[in-house]
């Protein structure tokens, strides 16, 4: 029985995870907060994780029917994420194993992501027994990366975001759209009633012989357009084909270089994971592209694309049966630490 806790940005997650399937996963999430600033507040996400903690652990911990004394290994976020707001959650962790006498886990949190598309149903049940190797597309508001997973929990990223992550330019253009902060829902519900192909934004990087992004000239690019018709977002029509046309810029850039790369390296699946994930045209355009190109596809569950501590307790419990992942009561969060990246060795 493994409890999982999640606030490396600002959605304060506990999940309850036994033998694959999740018991619950209760999330906090802050954006109301956030909203007023038009963006994530560091300081004020960690007090929120402070104060929600315990209440989202104890009601994750009660909807799976389950006592504290009951828990055999406890997980968290170790990293990347807010230094501060990854600390609320990892210590929190860190005491309660160490007050049960339990093993504790440091989980890579774009790791929980890219694994999260193997957890689907209802109840939520790993599923790593359909395993294939793939070209995983982690796509949200932190981060933009293709990753090649040659085997479970063997993986290797292709390339990344080189400045703004999808989700990023998603929330940015919406503002300048003047839509409400996280725009990239709205400006998604939007462009469903807008045509795509009344403006062309630039595809950023599409032809380069490479696995990287850049979304900070799209963006650039939006904004010249609308210092040049100035007033034109105003228009009700107007903006849905502009939110459509940005769409299909940013979609159309995922969706390409994914299935580039997946026929580079011959894998037979493609999956998809973060926040982003949830946009309906990225989900019906990887699965138009993945049948036309004969791969099989795996769309993280809705529940389980925007930050939640499910995803953490699933791969906490693969990695446990694996012998990997355990910190020491005085182990650091690592806000930097890339997926690449080794653990680093505990201090002494
Ligand atoms: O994974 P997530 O909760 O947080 C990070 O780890 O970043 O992803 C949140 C991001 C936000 O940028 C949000 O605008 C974006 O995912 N997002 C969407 C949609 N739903 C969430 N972007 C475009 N279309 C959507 N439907
Ligand atoms: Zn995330």
């Amino acid at each position: 029985m493994l409890l999982a806790l999640e606030t490396s940005c600002d959605e304060t997650s506990a999940a309850v995870v036994h033998d694959g399937v999740v018991r619950s996963n209760v999330v906090a999430s802050q954006i109301k907060l956030h909203a007023e600033y038009g963006g994530v507040v560091p300081e004020l996400a960690t007090r929120e994780h402070l104060l929600n903690l315990l209440p989202v652990a104890r009601a994750a911990l009660a909807q799976a029917g389950v006592t504290t004394a009951e828990l055999d290994v406890i997980a968290a976020t170790r990293g990347p994420g807010l230094p501060a707001a990854l600390r609320a959650g990892f210590t929190a962790a860190q005491a309660l194993a160490f007050a049960l006498g339990r093993p504790c886990l440091g989980i890579h949190h774009h790791e929980a992501h890219l694994y999260s598309p193997w957890t689907a149903g209802d109840p939520l049940r790993a599923d790593f027994g359909a395993f294939q190797p793939n070209v995983s597309l982690v796509v949200s508001g932190g981060h933009t990366m293709l990753v090649h997973v040659r085997a479970e929990l063997e993986h290797e990223v292709l390339g990344a975001t080189l400045d703004d992550a999808a989700g990023e330019a998603f929330d940015k253009i919406s503002k300048l759209l003047g839509l409400p902060y996280p725009g990239g829902p709205l400006l998604d519900r939007l462009a469903e009633e807008g045509r795509a192909d009344v403006h062309s934004f630039p595809r950023p990087l599409l032809h380069e012989p490479n696995d990287e992004f850049s979304f900070s000239g799209l963006k650039t690019s939006v904004r010249v357009f609308l210092d040049r018709h100035p007033g034109l977002a105003e228009d009700p029509v107007a903006l849905r084909d502009l939110c459509a046309g940005v769409r299909a810029a940013i979609v159309e850039t995922l969706v390409t270089k994914t299935l580039r790369a997946a026929r580079r390296l011959q894998v037979p699946c493609i999956t998809a994971s973060g926040g982003v994930t949830c946009n309906r045209a990225l989900r019906r355009e990887l699965t138009a592209a993945c049948q036309r190109a004969g791969l099989q596809l795996r769309l993280a569950d809705p529940a389980l694309c925007t930050d939640n501590a499910a995803m953490v307790g699933i791969l906490a419990e693969r990695k446990h049966r694996h012998g990997q992942g355990l910190v020491e009561v005085d182990a650091e969060p690592i806000p930097g630490w890339e997926l690449n990246g080794a653990i680093p060795a505990p201090r002494l």
